[in-house]
């Protein structure tokens, strides 16, 4: 695992980025995945920055989301679609039929998840996973107790993650309960992950992630077996590491 430690969130966000640009350079039809969340925000648009200005198209780029929401239509402002859209896919030439979001509304939950993963069988895997944190160590939204063989499912939300969601709807109790999210296996499958963090509240997560033991009860531990793993950290999600000095 690699641990890269950037000044604040503006740094981050920009090594962030300049990481999947150069894999988009190397390999102009990669397949991405893509995280939601506050935090990939600021790299979303670095990106945003990078296409304007020429250094990287995104015209044969393929993406798949991690999650979505379950009974969240696409144009509803809280589902993920929404969001990739309002941050990433209506600034950037990317085709709509390279996108992949996981169809909140489908009939068949079951039969969408494994469509979902038969669409990232053809077209060859994920070569650069992007991923979050959550304060309970989720990825995607595999919470604690996650089976590290599931694939793509659907789950039920933790408490603390409808807690933390929470600041993205009116009220706690419009979060939905459930979400369809790529599984620990179909995450652990991608080439190379890249997971961001910043602040405090993500500290201890991130040590645990680190030097702790491997375990479903912190799902993000599973990465410490996976072979190309970048860590970007701010210097407070740091700061548990203690053997970096914060910036
Ligand atoms: P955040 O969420 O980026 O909004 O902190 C991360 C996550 O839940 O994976």
């Amino acid at each position: 695992m690699r641990i890269v430690v950037a000044r604040d969130y503006l740094e981050l966000s920009k090594k962030a980025a300049n990481m999947l640009a150069s894999q988009i350079i190397l390999k102009p039809n990669s397949v991405l995945g893509l995280a939601t969340g506050a935090t990939p925000i600021g790299t979303y648009s670095e990106l945003v920055r990078l296409y304007k200005e020429e250094t990287i198209s995104f015209c044969d780029i393929i993406t798949f989301n991690l999650d979505e929401y379950y009974g969240l239509d696409v144009d509803n402002k809280q589902s993920y679609s929404y969001f990739m859209k309002e941050h990433l896919f209506h600034h950037i030439n990317i085709k709509k039929e390279n996108i992949h979001i996981p169809n909140g509304k489908a009939q068949d939950i079951f039969l969408e998840c494994k469509r979902y993963e038969a669409a990232i069988k053809d077209a060859g895997g994920i070569d650069m996973q992007l991923l979050g944190i959550g304060r309970n160590g989720h990825i995607g939204f595999n919470e604690p107790d996650v089976k590290f063989e599931a694939m793509t499912h659907l789950v039920t939300l933790d408490e603390d993650t409808i807690g933390a969601n929470s600041r993205f709807f009116k009220d706690k109790e419009q979060v939905p309960r459930q979400a369809i999210s790529m599984g620990i296996k179909t995450i652990m499958h991608s080439r190379k992950i890249l997971l961001l963090a910043n602040g405090i509240e993500k500290a201890d997560m991130i040590y645990e992630m680190i030097n702790g033991k491997i375990t479903p009860e912190l799902p993000a531990s599973v990465l410490q077996l996976h072979p190309d793993v970048t860590v970007i950290l701010d210097g407070n999600a740091a700061s548990a590491l203690k053997i970096y000095e914060i910036p």
